[in-house]
């Protein structure tokens, strides 16, 4: 461990992530935050995955505050790393269940490494993953440890888990519980048996944080402090966002030049849909002819990540080459680009050029759309994406639904491509959207500078592991 004399070098933070893409990010993002506090800080994985959180890094991070993470590489056993299925119509990542099992098996040399860790500072603050909080239970037998459980999807989304957990439905108020998505065919039996096996052991847990905030989910947050079992839990801070939300991202960065950030300089203001789906999406050949089909008939700009989902080990063999309908990209030059190399989402979705964004709506996209701005197309794929997209075009009105979850069973065609495109990108709905979207990315982005209540509420959790 690195000495240093603050003070607050006496409490060490010790992050514990899922193994999942959208998971990594979001820790590895607060890590940063607490570095900019003189707080040291732990990374816990294995060495694997730290290396994915590593690599992939938002761009907007500080390399120095990341340079201070210290990286726990935890032995972890073999696990199999499948590709994913993309002719699978039930879309959740099924393929990726062996690495969440796997990480269920960390729990002892995590526990070593805390109480080594806890031996040394005045206080050792672990901040899990939901799905970590087996792994991090021997919190309970270190008497200057605390846990924090940081809930990585939105609160629209914890809340309708936590109550279908105990087999109750989520009951929103009035015209909201009419427009909720069932919570159907989300995810599969595997990974909520494997959440109800946390439930025993969060209640180790010293308080929530949540990627959110009441600018974004305020009836939803009303809703959870309002719930008698709620109200029981300790106490919950509601940070977001935790991206950098102020980064110097328009300007070409010339330690880093990419060319989709060049393309994207040469654009008009607003002008082009971004499109990607994220780590966790495999789409069949004939989705993505009907994709690629229904963006040029749009005759908008685009600019177009086309990866197929994560393996558990990202680094093992080589992902899938999706193929693009013949001639496509010589079609569509000047108007459209396709990537497929890793993106930088966040330089991207801040930049002026872009004016949508075509999405499953994972959190990490919803909280980088949103603080940024930009309004979106949302496609749910699986898991909390339904959840989310909802929240985002009927709660908060600043995006459309390329198509309903109801209908998720039939290969969205072409035209039904071409038409949301059009109302997001080249109408005046469209405009009124992006309108509100910008408006909400403004208040969001200024609830995380000085006096701003995301700010406040961080600083209270900051002020709460240090005291
Ligand atoms: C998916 O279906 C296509 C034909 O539509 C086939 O060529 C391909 O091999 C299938 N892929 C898998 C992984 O089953
Ligand atoms: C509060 O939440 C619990 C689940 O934790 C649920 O069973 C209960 O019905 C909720 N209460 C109300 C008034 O909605
Ligand atoms: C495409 O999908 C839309 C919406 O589901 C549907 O109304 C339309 O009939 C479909 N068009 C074709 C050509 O299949």
């Amino acid at each position: 461990m690195d000495r240093c004399n603050d003070v607050s070098d006496e409490v060490a933070v010790v992050m514990v992530p899922l193994p999942a893409q959208g998971h990594l990010n979001q820790l590895l993002q607060f890590c940063c935050i607490f570095s900019s506090h003189g707080l040291p800080v732990h990374y816990v994985g294995s060495a694997i995955h730290n290396q994915q959180a590593r690599l992939r890094a938002n761009g907007g991070l500080d390399p120095n505050k990341i340079a201070k993470i210290h990286f726990h590489d935890l032995p972890t056993p073999d696990f199999a790393s499948p590709s994913p299925n993309p002719n699978a119509s039930f879309k959740f990542p099924t393929h990726l269940q062996p690495t969440w099992d796997a990480s269920q098996l960390l729990r002892h040399p995590t526990a070593r490494l805390l109480r080594e860790l806890a031996s040394k500072a005045r206080r050792i603050v672990v901040i899990h993953d939901y799905l970590m909080s087996y792994v991090v239970q021997d919190v309970a037998s270190i008497p200057n440890a605390e846990s924090y459980n940081f809930n990585c999807v939105s609160v629209l989304s914890m809340v309708s888990y936590m109550y279908r957990g105990l087999g109750k439905k989520f009951v929103a108020d009035g015209e909201l519980r009419e427009l909720m998505p069932p919570p159907e065919g989300c995810t599969t039996d595997e990974i909520v048996k494997l959440g109800i096996a946390q439930m025993e052991h969060l209640s180790v847990r010293s308080g929530d944080i949540h990627n959110s905030n009441r600018l974004i989910e305020g009836p939803f947050i009303d809703l959870l402090e309002q719930n008698e079992t709620a109200q029981k839990w300790k106490k919950q801070w509601f940070i977001a966002p935790i991206l950098p939300a102020n980064p110097n991202l328009n300007s070409k960065n010339p330690k880093n030049p990419n060319p989709c950030l060049d393309w994207l300089d040469e654009q008009p203001q607003s002008s082009v849909l971004y499109i990607s789906f994220g780590t966790t999406t495999s789409m069949s050949e004939r989705e993505v002819r009907e994709l690629a089909l229904g963006l040029e008939h749009s005759k908008q700009k685009f600019l177009w990540v086309l990866r197929d989902s994560d393996k558990g080990d990202i680094f093992s063999g080589k992902p899938r080459e999706i193929e693009l309908p013949e001639g496509f990209e010589e079609r569509v030059k000047g108007v459209g680009m396709v990537v497929r190399d890793w993106a930088p989402q966040p330089e991207i979705l801040a930049h002026r050029s872009t004016g949508g964004f075509m999405s499953h709506c994972g959190w990490n996209s919803c909280m980088e759309s949103i603080t940024f701005g930009v309004p979106i197309t949302a496609w749910p794929m699986h898991s909390d994406q339904p959840f989310n997209s909802f929240l985002v075009a009927q709660v908060l009105k600043t995006g459309l639904m390329v198509r309903e979850w109801a209908d998720r069973g039939e290969v969205v065609n072409s035209s039904a491509i071409e038409n949301v495109v059009r109302r997001l990108m080249a109408s005046e709905e469209g405009d009124e959207i992006r309108k509100r979207a910008q408006k909400l990315g403004e208040n969001v982005r200024k609830s995380a500078q000085e006096e701003g209540v995301s700010q406040m509420e961080l600083n209270s959790f900051i002020a709460h592991i240090t005291r």
